[in-house]
Formats: C-alpha cells, structure tokens, sequence
C-alpha cells in the first residue's frame, strides 16, 4: 500500500500537468461528449480546486445551498419514507440506498445503509401502503417496508417489460388514484417502437393486474407528477437529437387518458418529423402539443409541485424541474434546476439553481428533485454524485450559498480501502490491472480516438464499490466484459491508483 502510495505522487506531478494542458489545449469541449449518450463523462471529474465550484451555485435571493450527501455515485431517483429517511436509487449500482434523515441539524444525512441489491438497474420508486415498490430495467417489484425498513421477499408485481436500447430506466408512482403509473422510454432517437409500452406511460392495479397503457408517443418520460390545485399530470419528455442545437424543444406534456404526444412522427409543437414520414395512424389520433418548452437538448428529467409557502418571493402554483444538461449541443446548455410558473397567461420557467456548469466545465447534472416532509428541496446530481438540499435562508443558516463551505471532500466518497484491498498487494493487483486493461483493450475508448471517454481523475469521483459497479453494469456503448471479481478488483486498484 505504501508503495503504491509513492507512486500515486510520483505521478501526481505529471497528471497535473496533463490536466492543466488539457484544459489549455479546450480539450475539455462538449464536442468530446457526443457519443456518450444521456450520461455526462468525458470531462475530468471534480478535482479538489474545482470542486469549491459548488461555492458558487446560485440560487435566488433568501434560499441556502447545503449538501446533504456527497458520496454517492450516479444517484438517480429519490423517495422519502414515512420515517422521513431518503430513498435514492442507482440504476448502474443496481442498488436502492437510504439516507438518515438530519437529525442532528448539520444539513447532512446521518449515515447510510442498502435497502436492496443485486436489482436490474433500479430507477422508479414509491411507496404505495406500506409497500416500496420499484421499477427496475426489466420488471417492477415490491417488498414491505411498513415497519420502516425492508422486509420480507422483494416480488415481482409486473414482469417481462422490454429494457433494450437506449432509454431503459423507468420511472415509478403512485398516483392519487392509488394505481401504479410507469413510464417507459424509447429504444432510439427516432423509431417505430415493437413493444408498444416504450415510449409510452401505463398504469395498473398495486398487484399488478388491469395494465393499461394510457398515453403514448412520448419520447423519454422520466418524471412526472400531479398538480396539487387540480390533480393534472405533468410528465417531462427529452426531444429527439440530431435535428441541430435548437430545435426540438423538450416537452413538458398534460396527460390526459387516450392521448399520442408525436413521437416519433412530431416533434416539438407538433412538426412533422424529418426521418419519418406520415404518421400511418393520421386517420386515428391528432398529436397533442406540450404546454411548455424546455430549451432542446435540455434533458428535463425529475418534476416536483411544491409547497411553496413560507417561501421568499413569489412563488405560487410552482413545479421544479432538474435539467440533466446536453450533449447532443455544440455549447452546452441546462445542467440546472428550473421553477415552472403556472400563471394564468400560461407557464413561464425562471432559473432555481444553477452553477453545474461554469466556464465551460461541468461539475454535476441534476437528475430528479423532490421536497422532503421537512419542506427542503432535494436535487440528486448523478455526475457529481451527490444529493443538495435546498432551505429557506434563516439566522441558523447562511443567507447565502456562497459563504458557506459546500466542496466535496474526497475522503467522504467511497474511496477507503475496502477489506479485500488491505489483505492484498496492491502493487501486484495494479500490475495484473494494467495488463488487463491493455488486453481488453480499454484504452481504445479511452485514451484512443477522436472522443476518447477520459478517466482521468477517475479517483476524484469514484471508489473501489462505484468502478467495480461500472464495469459489472456498463452504460452502452461501453462493452460487458467477462471479468471475474478478482479482475474487476485488479482493474479497480490499476485505474483509482494510476490516473489514465
Ligand atoms: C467501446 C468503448 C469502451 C470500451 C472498450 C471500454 N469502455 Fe469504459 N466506458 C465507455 C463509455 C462510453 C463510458 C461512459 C459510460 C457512461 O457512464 O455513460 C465508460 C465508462 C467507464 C467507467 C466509468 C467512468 C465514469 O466516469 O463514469 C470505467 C471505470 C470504465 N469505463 C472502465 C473501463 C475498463 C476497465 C475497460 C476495459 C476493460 C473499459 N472501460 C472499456 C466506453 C468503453
């Protein structure tokens, strides 16, 4: 360990300086990005310089920035329990987590523990009577937490759903009706869809039964929720790319039962689509329009009404909505939590937060928000791997986000040795690691190649649990391959302590 110690700072020296030229040289563009798909990579993760960037996240007058969680890698979806603990799901580490809730008032969680594991990328999920259900890649299921924590078997309430493609992940929940509602996106940019629950949004009975899908032509729904003043259903949707950094929109749509939102054949305010051709169903539906547009290429993901009173400023009949940020964009634009006005002159979008991306950099991508039983704002950020906490500013907080010390810490990720590291040579494992890097041929994407996806500072953002979890669940294009344990723990120890 010592040794292996010596040479992360003999290296330390030269990754500085391949860092500084890196970002001298613009090769930090979002250029670099366009193959990655949904997930934002191929910029170096946060260094500890860069990571006072969060000092400088802005909200509007009389809110304060706290960070609730830092250490957890690509967290996606949130849920609080009854108890008041935070649920979140991470599809890519198949795994639900809890977080304490705040107990001791420092704006962090109190400690973390699984609630479940081993799940096919788990995305959706929301309590319904005492049961947690889940939508996971391939089915939803659902185990009892009426006593506060798991119990029991985890059973499958809906299987056999499709989770090829792109847009796999689904979204889950219970709606005021007390049926289930999912939202399953596309397999593609632009395509006809075989199994017709993609690109569409469903709903059945808690035990599963009664499966309707009731509205389709919707791209990639990933949030939803209910306007408490009227119980109508607001789903986000993400447009379709490589039609330009302009157009389409993305769509916030009111779902009603029965309704086809476009896609593929209509894009933004109903435009006929470039690839498709006519809709061979004309004779049969009419696409409904979106009631707002996002800038395109913005990735609207999660959507919350919120309770706004107490609230400073004028905040009534309000939604917020995290903003995952482009890639298919020659400048890259969201990467940032909006508030969504329903006036009577129609729905008009203001900046909530903003900063995740700064002078061209990225530092995080918010993914869904939510309000806790406490009336904070919760943001997952599955880039910087953290969960913000958004508070009306009072004496016990500061009035200003930026004067509070908000950095990720490296030492709060998950990046201590775990218990099968300390009883091995680490020097060993690295060595057997490069090679296994070099005869899977990692470097092909990489370090090779007009777009090579850096892992650089690959150390900064992820640990042992979190790479291991990446090359057990890799997001497309990145290849399964077959590693045993042993290696995907060798490839670990090479690339957390040799900086590519
Ligand atoms: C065909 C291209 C390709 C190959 C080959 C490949 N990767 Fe990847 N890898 C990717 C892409 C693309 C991502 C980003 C996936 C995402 O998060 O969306 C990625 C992500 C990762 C990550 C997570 C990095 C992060 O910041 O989230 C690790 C770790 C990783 N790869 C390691 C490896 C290792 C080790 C190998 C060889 C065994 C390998 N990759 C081979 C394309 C590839």
């Amino acid at each position: 360990m010592k040794k292996i110690i010596l040479t992360f700072f003999s290296l330390l020296g030269l990754l500085i300086a391949v860092v500084a030229l890196l970002l001298a040289s613009g090769t930090v563009s979002l250029d670099g990005l366009r193959m990655a798909a949904n997930v934002m990579f191929g910029v170096e993760g946060p260094s500890l310089e860069e990571s006072a960037a969060h000092q400088n996240y802005e909200l509007p007058p009389g809110f304060a920035l706290q960070i609730f969680a830092s250490d957890l890698p690509r967290a996606r979806f949130m849920r609080f329990t009854p108890a008041g603990d935070l649920l979140v799901s991470r599809p890519h580490s198949g795994d639900i987590v809890l977080l304490r809730k705040d107990a001791d008032g420092d704006g962090r969680h109190d400690g973390r523990e699984s609630v479940l594991m081993d799940l096919n990328r788990p995305q959706g999920l929301d309590f319904y009577r005492g049961w947690l259900y889940v939508a996971e890649r391939d089915k939803v299921g659902r185990i009892n937490f009426s006593t506060g924590r798991a119990i029991g078997p985890y059973r499958t309430v809906l299987d056999n759903l499709t989770g090829d493609g792109n847009h796999w992940s689904k979204t889950l929940r219970v709606g005021p009706d007390e049926l289930i509602y999912l939202t399953q996106g596309s397999t593609c940019n632009a395509c006809i869809e075989k199994d017709p629950r993609r690109a569409a949004m469903m709903r059945f009975r808690p035990d599963g039964r009664e499966a309707e899908i009731i509205a389709t032509g919707l791209r990639n729904s990933v949030g939803f929720d209910w306007a408490p003043w009227d119980g109508g259903l607001y789903a986000t949707d993400n447009g379709r790319d490589m039609l330009g950094d302009d157009f389409p929109v993305c769509e916030l749509n009111l779902i009603e039962k029965g309704r086809f939102y476009g896609w593929p054949y209509f894009n933004d305010n109903n435009v006929p689509d470039p690839d498709m051709g006519d809709d061979p169903f004309a004779d049969q539906r009419s696409p409904t329009a979106p009631v707002h547009g996002f800038a395109a290429h913005n990735a609207p993901l999660g959507i919350s009404f919120i309770d706004t009173s107490g609230w400073p400023g004028d905040y009534q009949r309000v939604a917020l909505v995290a903003l995952h940020g482009s890639w298919n964009r020659s400048s890259a634009d969201g990467y940032k939590v909006v508030s969504l006005h329903f006036t009577q002159n129609g729905i008009e979008q203001r900046d909530f937060l903003t900063g995740f991306h700064q002078d061209g950099r990225i530092f995080g991508r918010p993914v869904d928000v939510i309000q806790g039983p406490d009336k904070a704002i919760y943001i997952s950020d599955d880039y910087a791997g953290a969960i913000y906490r958004v508070v009306v500013a009072d004496e016990s907080t500061t009035t200003s986000p930026t004067a509070r010390p908000v950095g990720l810490s490296t030492n709060q990720r998950e990046s201590a040795a775990p218990d099968w590291l300390q009883q091995a040579d680490a020097e060993r494992m690295a060595a057997a690691g490069e090679q296994l890097y070099a005869q899977h041929q990692c470097g092909r994407c990489h370090q090779e190649g007009e777009n090579p996806v850096s892992l650089a500072g690959l150390s900064r953002r992820m640990g042992y649990t979190a790479v291991i979890d990446a090359l057990q669940a890799p997001q497309a294009p990145m290849p399964l391959f077959p590693l045993s344990t042993l290696e995907q723990r060798q490839l670990a120890v090479y690339l957390l302590n040799h900086d590519q």
